[in-house]
């Protein structure tokens, strides 16, 4: 008996990678990439799956070595497909193919999205289309540009406290960059987006960076170990439980904010109804208390969702562009005569015409 279940249970299992093997087969003709062989169930898996125990960050530097490669090898396609065991990974290589794509219209999201719920809920960038028009359509007044224009002065006050910051570290031999500039881009977005100064609310951001910057990185992991792909594996794996935890504190840091900010809101209603453009908090804690629109559950996996976009993403734009600079002095040289030109020696704070007048910069930092 044992031996005859055995046995089903083998010819399954073959049948099952027999049937994904002439599926991947089919499609891995139609793209640019390397073909996997017929049998070979990791397929292009294998590459990423090296590790080295003596250093720390030897599979992120592995893996964007095998990306480097991949693209050097089919650089002048417009696309190229990873297959990560049976599953397609199409990376764009070249702008004509994104535009088709965006043409094409496709918007919903493929499944490793739904790791993310695990943080950020189904706030705009996780949930399914259905959920997403409306929150869309809702939270895009907040970015008009009278709202943004509102930001100048948040903008400037970090800003000049940051160049302070940069200023004493000159004394030093060396600096390490990304985490004070990851900090500032998560206080000017609390700031900006919530309405609330980090050093106030009395969460701590170094560990919400610590966290967020955890998660992204078993994210990327994950992607190459599909024996966790499946949630209920993940969590009960090391990194798993990790994850959870780090999850967790993502969580009272978001949930503090809007408790912060709902009984505010309580205290000074008639100032809030009065404001024309409201930023994304106050939005969403109208939607929340007048309306019943949004619950409290709602309003945190936005919460969530924009303070691990907003952040992250900019300070990682900051520190390449900054690295990139250092390395290109004669780029260096010409922005400096630029802002030389446009403020001389005046301190004075930034407007919107001195970032208009800012044409080489502004090139600099969209080529970066
Ligand atoms: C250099 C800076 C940034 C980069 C490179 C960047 C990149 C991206 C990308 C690639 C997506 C699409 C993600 C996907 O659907 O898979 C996205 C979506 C999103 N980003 Fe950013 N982002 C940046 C800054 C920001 C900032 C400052 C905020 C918040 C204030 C933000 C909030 C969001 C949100 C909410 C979405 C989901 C939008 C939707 O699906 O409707 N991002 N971002």
């Amino acid at each position: 008996m044992f031996l005859i279940l055995t046995f089903f249970i083998f010819i399954c299992i073959f049948m099952v990678i027999l049937r994904l093997s002439l599926w991947r087969n089919k499609y891995s003709q139609l793209m640019p990439g390397k073909k996997p062989r017929f049998f070979d169930v990791l397929g292009d898996t294998k590459d990423f799956l090296i590790y080295d125990t003596s250093n720390k960050y030897f599979w992120q530097m592995n893996f964007v070595d095998v990306m480097r490669r991949r693209t050097v090898e089919f650089g002048k396609q417009q696309l190229f497909c990873l297959w990560l065991t049976f599953l397609p990974i199409v990376c764009i290589v070249r702008y004509r193919a994104v535009k088709e794509l965006m043409e094409k219209k496709i918007i919903e999201k493929n499944f490793f999205y739904k790791w993310m719920e695990l943080t950020v809920g189904s706030g705009l960038i996780t949930s399914e289309v259905s959920k997403w028009k409306p929150r869309r359509k809702l939270l895009t007044p907040c970015f008009h540009s009278n709202i943004l224009r509102g930001y100048f002065p948040i903008f400037n006050e970090y800003s000049q406290k940051f160049v302070d910051f940069l200023q004493a570290e000159t004394k030093k031999e060396f600096t390490y960059i990304e985490t004070p500039v990851t900090l500032l881009t998560l206080d000017i977005i609390c700031e900006t987006m919530f309405g609330v100064r980090t050093e106030e609310s009395g969460s701590d951001s170094s560990q919400l960076v610590k966290s967020i910057r955890w998660i992204n990185e078993m994210h990327v992991l994950r992607l190459f170990k599909p024996y966790i792909w499946p949630d209920f594996l993940f969590k009960l794996s090391k990194d798993g439980k990790e994850t959870i935890q780090h999850a967790q504190k993502i969580h009272d840091f978001t949930r503090n904010i809007i408790q912060q900010k709902k009984s505010r809101y309580l205290k000074d209603q008639k100032h809030h109804d009065s404001e024309k453009h409201k930023a994304l908090l106050d939005l969403l804690l109208e939607k929340h208390m007048e309306t019943g629109e949004l619950s409290e559950e709602d309003i945190r996996e936005e919460v969530d969702t924009f303070a691990s976009a907003g952040h992250e993403t900019v300070s990682i734009s900051i520190v390449w562009a900054l690295y990139l600079i250092g390395l290109h002095s004669e780029v260096q040289m010409k922005i400096h005569e630029e802002l030389d030109t446009v403020f001389g020696e005046d301190t004075r704070p930034v407007t919107e015409k001195d970032l208009n007048d800012l044409q080489y910069l502004d090139c600099v930092l969209k080529v970066n």
